[in-house]
C-alpha cells in the first residue's frame, strides 16, 4: 500500500493553479456526447474519476480525442449512442454511475454499470427508485439499491419529484434522463445543491425553467455543441486554503477557481472562522463565475455549521475539520449525514485520525463536535481509500509538531493527480 510521510512546514507561499473541476468535467463529456455537433472543453481534469466516464462514452461509440490540451468531442446527437459490449465501469466515481444511470434509462439499449469495491457500497437506491418512478427498467444486487445495475433502457416519461436529500447526483440523473422523457422532469431538493447541470445544459440549448418549485427538464430537445472552458476545481483549491490559513508566515494566490454560490460554502465557513481569504478578479467563464484567492495565515475560531450551507460544502468538510482542529474553541458541524455516504464515511474518518493527532472529536449521527488546539501531533493516519481524506490529512502535516505518514495515498489520483508536488512546491520546510 502506497504511502507519504510529511514534514511539518514554516510557511505556504506562492502562486498556483489548481486542477479543473471534477463535477463540471463530469458533464462536458456527458452534454458534449449527446449534443449535435463538435463540442471543445478545455481545463478539462484529467483525474480517474472523469477518466472513467470518458472510457464509459467512447465505449458507447462516442469519438472523444484529447491532444494534451483540449479535448474534442463528436457529439452523436440525442439518440445516437450505441449498446456498449461489455460493462461500463465507473471506477471509483459515483457522478459517473449515477448520472449515467439516469442518462442510460431513456437510451433504446441494454447496459451494466459498476464500480470499485467502494463504489459498489454506495446507495444506488437513491437514484434507482425516482427513476423507476419515470418508467425505468433497473434491477441490482440488494434489491436494486447496490451496483452492478443492469439498465433495460426504454421510454420514460416525466415525473415532478421532490428529493429527500440535497443531492447534485440525484438531481442531474433525473435531469438527464428527463433530456429523453415525454413531457417534464421536475426536481427538487431541501435546499440548492451545486447547480453545474443546470448551467451546462441551458449552455448547451436544452429546454429548462429554474423556480421555487426546483428545475424542470422538456424531453426530446436537441443540444447543440459548445466551447467549455473548465475553471479550476474549489474542492481542489479547499486543501490549498486551510493548508495556507493554519500555516504560519503564509501567503498563496490560488488562480482560475471557480466560485459557483453553490460551491462557495467552505469559503463562506473559513471566512466564518476568521480566516482571510480574499476573491480577486471575478469573471465569468462558459456560464459558470469564476476568481483568484488570496489567502493569508489566521487566526481561526470555532464555529457552528449547519443548514444550508452543508450541501454547498459538502465535499469540503475533509479540509473544514483540519481547519477546525486548529481553530481557537469548539466548531460542531449538524445535518452533514451524508458524509457517512461519501467514498468513506468522512464523518469516522475524520473524527479516528484527527483523534489520533491528539484532538478531541466527538461523533454524532449527523456530524461532529471538534475541539481545536494549537498542540497537533504525528503520526500514521489512514485515507480508508478515500481521496479527500489522504489530502486532508496531508494537510495537517504541515502544522503537526513531527512527522505524519499518510497511508494509501493512490486515490488522490481520482481527483487531484498533481496534489503533492504542488504540496511540495508551496510549502517549505526550514
Ligand atoms: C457531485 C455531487 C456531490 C459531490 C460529488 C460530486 C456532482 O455528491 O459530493 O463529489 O458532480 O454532482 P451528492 O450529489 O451525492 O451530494
Amino acid at each position: 500500500m502506497n504511502s507519504i510521510t510529511l514534514q511539518p512546514a514554516v510557511s505556504v507561499k506562492g502562486e498556483i493553479i489548481v486542477p479543473g473541476d471534477k463535477s463540471i468535467s463530469h458533464r462536458s463529456i456527458m452534454l458534449g456526447a449527446i449534443a449535435n455537433g463538435i463540442t471543445t472543453v478545455r481545463g478539462f481534469l484529467r483525474g480517474e474519476d472523469n477518466m472513467s466516464t470518458m472510457k464509459a462514452f467512447r465505449a458507447m461509440g462516442v469519438d472523444i480525442a484529447d491532444d494534451g490540451e483540449t479535448i474534442r468531442i463528436t457529439g452523436c446527437g440525442l439518440r445516437g449512442l450505441k449498446e456498449p459490449g461489455d460493462v461500463l465501469d465507473c471506477g471509483n466515481s459515483g457522478t459517473t454511475i449515477r448520472l449515467i444511470t439516469g442518462l442510460l434509462s431513456g437510451q433504446s439499449f441494454f447496459s451494466v454499470v459498476t464500480g470499485d469495491q467502494y463504489l459498489r457500497k454506495r446507495p444506488m437506491k437513491r437514484v434507482v427508485e425516482p427513476l423507476s418512478l419515470m418508467g425505468a427498467r433497473i434491477s441490482g444486487r440488494s434489491g436494486g439499491t447496490l451496483a452492478p445495475l443492469a439498465i433495460n433502457g426504454g421510454a420514460l416519461k416525466g415525473i415532478a419529484y421532490q428529493s429527500p436529500v440535497s443531492s447534485a447526483q440525484i438531481k442531474s440523473s433525473l435531469m438527464l434522463a428527463g433530456l429523453y422523457a415525454d413531457g417534464e422532469t421536475t426536481v427538487s431538493e431541501p435546499s440548492l445543491s451545486r447547480d453545474h447541470s443546470e448551467r451546462m445544459f441551458r449552455l448547451f440549448g436544452a429546454s429548462l425553467t429554474i423556480n421555487d418549485n426546483g428545475v424542470s427538464v422538456r424531453g426530446g430537445v436537441e443540444l447543440t455543441a459548445q466551447e467549455v472552458t473548465v475553471p479550476g476545481d474549489i474542492s481542489s483549491a479547499a486543501f490549498f486554503m486551510v493548508a495556507a490559513l493554519i500555516t504560519p508566515n503564509s501567503e498563496l494566490l490560488i488562480k482560475n477557481v471557480g466560485v459557483n454560490p453553490s460551491r462557495t460554502g467552505v469559503i463562506d465557513i473559513l471566512q466564518a472562522m476568521g480566516g482571510d481569504i480574499q476573491l480577486v478578479d471575478q469573471r465569468e467563464v462558459s456560464g459558470e463565475p469564476v476568481a483568484d484567492l488570496l489567502v493569508r495565515s489566521s487566526r481561526l475560531k470555532g464555529i457552528s455549521i449547519s443548514g444550508s450551507v452543508v450541501p454547498r460544502a459538502i465535499d469540503e468538510f475533509p479540509a473544514i475539520c483540519v481547519a477546525a482542529a486548529r481553530a481557537e474553541g469548539v466548531t460542531t458541524i449538524r445535518d452533514a449525514k451524508e458524509l457517512r455516504v461519501k467514498e468513506t464515511d468522512r464523518i469516522t474518518a475524520m473524527a479516528v485520525n484527527l483523534r489520533k493527532l491528539g484532538i478531541t472529536v466527538v461523533e454524532t449521527e449527523d456530524g461532529m463536535d471538534i475541539t481545536g488546539s494549537e498542540l497537533l501531533v504525528g503520526g500514521n493516519v489512514d485515507s480508508s481509500g478515500d481521496h479527500r481524506i489522504a489530502m486532508s490529512m496531508s494537510v495537517a502535516s504541515l502544522v503537526a509538531t513531527s512527522a505524519i505518514t499518510v497511508t494509501d495515498i493512490e486515490c488522490v489520483a481520482t481527483s487531484f493527480p498533481t496534489f503533492f508536488p504542488l504540496l511540495e512546491k508551496v510549502s517549505s520546510n526550514c
